[in-house]
């Protein structure tokens, strides 16, 4: 088990991706993770260094991101050096669409840039998918768990 605290960061316009933060934020605090959700993400206060984020975002428009991740995106790419982050990233997006799950790809590239340690792929979720959002997120999650764990940083 990681002793470093979890950040999930939310970026969502309707509420989905909001959701399934908030269900794995319950599960993580119940096995005793110390986790926080940020809904409305401030990059000047969150940590960045020796912590793990799980970002959780949905697409919005034509492959961007929702309007509550679009200030901590721009903040995010002014940063230098992330190299004390571990971080993984799961998207809601909906194959229906040309860019699918564009943004949590984006964010997962431009982490990946800025040094941080990518602990797992994206994991996408598809709203075309018959089982419901969060029941795929928390399904993931002890892979997730298992990985955390191994994490060298
Ligand atoms: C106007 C609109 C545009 C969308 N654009 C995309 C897109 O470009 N790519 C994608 O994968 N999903 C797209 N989606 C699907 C949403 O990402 C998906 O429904 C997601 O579950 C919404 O999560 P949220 O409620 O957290 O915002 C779009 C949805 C809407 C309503």
């Amino acid at each position: 088990m990681t002793d470093k605290n979890i950040h999930i960061i939310v970026g969502s316009q309707m509420g989905s991706s909001e959701y399934v933060a908030d269900q794995l934020n319950d599960v993580l605090q119940n096995k005793g993770y110390i986790c926080q959700v940020h809904e409305q993400p401030d990059l000047i206060q969150i940590p960045s260094s020796n912590v793990i984020w799980l970002v959780c975002t949905s697409t919005h428009g034509a492959g961007d991101f929702p309007d509550n991740l679009q200030e901590f995106i721009k903040n995010l790419n002014q940063h230098t050096n992330l190299n004390s982050l571990s971080y993984s990233v799961i998207g809601l997006g909906d194959t229906s669409y040309d860019n699918y799950n564009k943004a949590a790809k984006d964010v997962d590239l431009l982490l990946k840039t800025k040094q941080a340690n990518q602990i797992t792929q994206v994991l996408e979720i598809d709203a075309m998918d018959e089982n419901l959002p969060e029941d795929i997120a928390i399904a993931w999650l002890p892979t997730w768990l298992t990985a955390i764990s191994e994490d060298k940083l």
